[in-house]
């Protein structure tokens, strides 16, 4: 990231060095906070609900600008991970650090799976993406501008006094996302819906998302079951399945190999000539052989 972006985006702090001992363990803690210094450290992370553990032994590594795809077969623990890194779920062994500029997770943009509204309640698109704002200390001017950026960004501007219940669920998503918008923030996670959308507003949300990545240097954390959205835009991914997460760049993990035992489908990994991964997955052929 760029010195003046950085500026604009009030990390400043980080320039002038603020000592390692914040981040790192004091086994390594001499040296001062560097820019390349991870955004999220997991160290032999544990997590589980009571007695039921759910992943075991995370090391992960997210640095500034990364976009990570989290996949996996359903219920292998995606969301309960991206629960433990905004410090609703603690973990039970090891540790997740967030590097200073972000250990108050105000910076954090968080898109979750569905709409977590009581639908008994009416909102307006625009009042539920002003609650994004709640507890930023930031005058209220400057607050209702983020708010009318935000829903121009998602294009619901106009939309913006129906009914969050009325509207199509590609547009509900689409203030979820402006209402994580509205912190102005320096990572986005977004925990992709499973149902209740189609494939042409969840790639539009993709799509979105990769230029907020690209143009806003924002670093991403999509959870999706599309493999080959993961392949097109992912510079990092991580699957999850047997309690275990691997994860690094993509040309590492992101092979026939990895997704076969994840999914238990053999599948094809191809790099373009562009630098996109497909993936194709051999089903067909598995059904003719059966
Ligand atoms: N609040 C909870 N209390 C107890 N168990 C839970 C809770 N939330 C999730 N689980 C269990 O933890 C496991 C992992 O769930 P999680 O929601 O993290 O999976 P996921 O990978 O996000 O799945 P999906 O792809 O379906 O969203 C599942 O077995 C689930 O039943
Ligand atoms: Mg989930």
């Amino acid at each position: 990231m760029k010195e003046d972006m950085r500026k604009q985006l009030g990390l400043d702090e980080r320039s002038v060095g603020i000592p390692v001992k914040k981040m790192v363990p004091p086994s390594e803690g001499t040296s001062v906070q560097q820019k390349s210094d991870p955004i999220v450290l997991v160290e032999n992370g544990g997590f589980a609900y009571g007695r039921n553990s759910i992943l075991e032994s995370v090391e992960m590594k997210i640095k500034d600008g990364e976009f990570w795809c989290f996949i996996g077969p359903n219920g292998e623990g995606k969301t309960t991970f991206i629960k433990a890194l905004l410090g609703a779920l603690r973990p039970k062994r090891g540790l997740i650090r967030l590097r200073a500029d972000f250990a108050r997770r105000t910076r954090i943009g968080f898109v979750p799976q569905s709409c977590d509204l009581n639908p008994s309640v009416p909102t307006t698109i625009e009042s539920f993406v002003k609650q994004g704002t709640a507890g930023l200390n930031v005058e209220r001017t400057k607050l209702n501008h983020r708010v009318r950026r935000a829903l121009e960004v998602m294009g619901i501007q106009f939309i913006r006094e129906r009914s969050i219940w009325r509207v199509s669920g590609g547009q509900r998503q689409r203030a979820m996302v402006a209402r994580a918008l509205v912190r102005d923030p320096l990572m986005m996670i977004v925990d992709e819906p499973t149902a209740g959308l189609d494939l042409a507003a969840s790639s539009g949300l993709l799509k979105t998302i990769t230029e907020l990545n690209q143009k806003h240097k924002i670093t991403v954390i999509f959870v999706t079951h599309d493999l080959q959205l993961a392949g097109r835009y992912a510079s990092h991914v991580a699957i999850f399945k047997n309690k275990r997460v691997i994860n690094g760049p993509i040309g590492e993990i992101l092979t026939g190999k990895n997704l076969e035992k994840a999914f238990g489908v053999p599948t094809e990994v191809k790099q373009t000539s562009s630098g996109e991964y497909t993936v194709r997955s051999k089903v067909e052929f598995q059904e003719a052989s059966v």
